[in-house]
């Protein structure tokens, strides 16, 4: 079982959100998860241009690092993102991150995977920022465990607690791959995504060859 943490914090390990994310993956780690983390913020990942050739070829016009970070994600049974609430939202190196997938969310390549998402605020709106990540994962056809938002003007007890949580939280998660944990609410909205999205690629399907292809492969045609 692998397990992959992403964190967008430009602060990496001097941050707020790593140790949350290590108490977490630890948690991981104890229920015989292999885990490994990397920080996009330390990546060269370039802004899509919506250009579409990735509908079409299936690979970017950029050769930078979000292929080398997209497949470590493929390989993984589960996934964590983690980052800082930058203006009531996630930080733009994620969401630049998140932008490159739109292909992968038209070909619901997180099936069968499970995530979480952590956020850290020094006021407020790290539950929001945590739940639009996990928001993001479910769209990429992964189910969602919990998530972790901390707003550090809140918390009066300090860290530990929340370590604590997050620790838990990756505990969970790896119990939910290892038993195969089905959520009804979430299977009903992966079947929308699913007919939402075949119904798109099969409009475009002249100008989609790639996604077009990758639906005929999973439909076993
Ligand atoms: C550019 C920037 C924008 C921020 N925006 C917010 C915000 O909208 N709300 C908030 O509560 N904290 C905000 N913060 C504070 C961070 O969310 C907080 O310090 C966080 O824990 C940083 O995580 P890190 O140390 O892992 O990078 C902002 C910080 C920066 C640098």
């Amino acid at each position: 079982m692998k397990i992959t943490g992403v964190i967008a914090s430009p602060r990496g390990k001097k941050g707020n959100t790593y140790p949350l994310l290590i108490a977490a993956l630890t948690g991981a780690e104890d229920e015989g998860a292999e885990t490994e983390i990397i920080n996009i913020a330390k990546s060269d990942i370039n802004y899509c241009t919506g250009c579409l050739k990735c509908f079409k070829s299936g690979k970017c016009i950029y050769d930078d690092d979000f292929e080398k970070v997209f497949s470590k994600l493929m390989e993984s049974d589960g996934i964590i993102f983690a980052s800082p609430n930058y203006i009531n939202s996630v930080t733009g190196q994620m969401k630049t991150f998140f932008d490159r997938m739109a292909d992968a969310i038209h070909c619901q390549m997180f099936e069968g995977k499970y995530g979480f998402s952590i956020s850290t605020a020094g006021g407020s709106g790290a539950g929001e920022v945590s739940e639009y990540m996990n928001q993001t994962l479910r769209v990429l056809g992964a189910d969602t465990t919990g998530h972790i938002g901390m707003d550090i003007a809140e918390a009066e007890e300090g860290f530990k607690p929340w370590e604590e949580r997050a620790y838990e939280e990756g505990q969970k998660l790896a119990s939910a791959i290892k038993n195969n944990d089905k959520y009804p609410e979430q299977e009903e909205f992966h079947k929308y995504m699913q007919e939402r999205m075949e119904n798109l690629i099969l409009a475009n399907k002249k100008e989609w060859k790639h996604e077009y292809k990758h639906l005929k492969k999973k439909k076993g045609e």
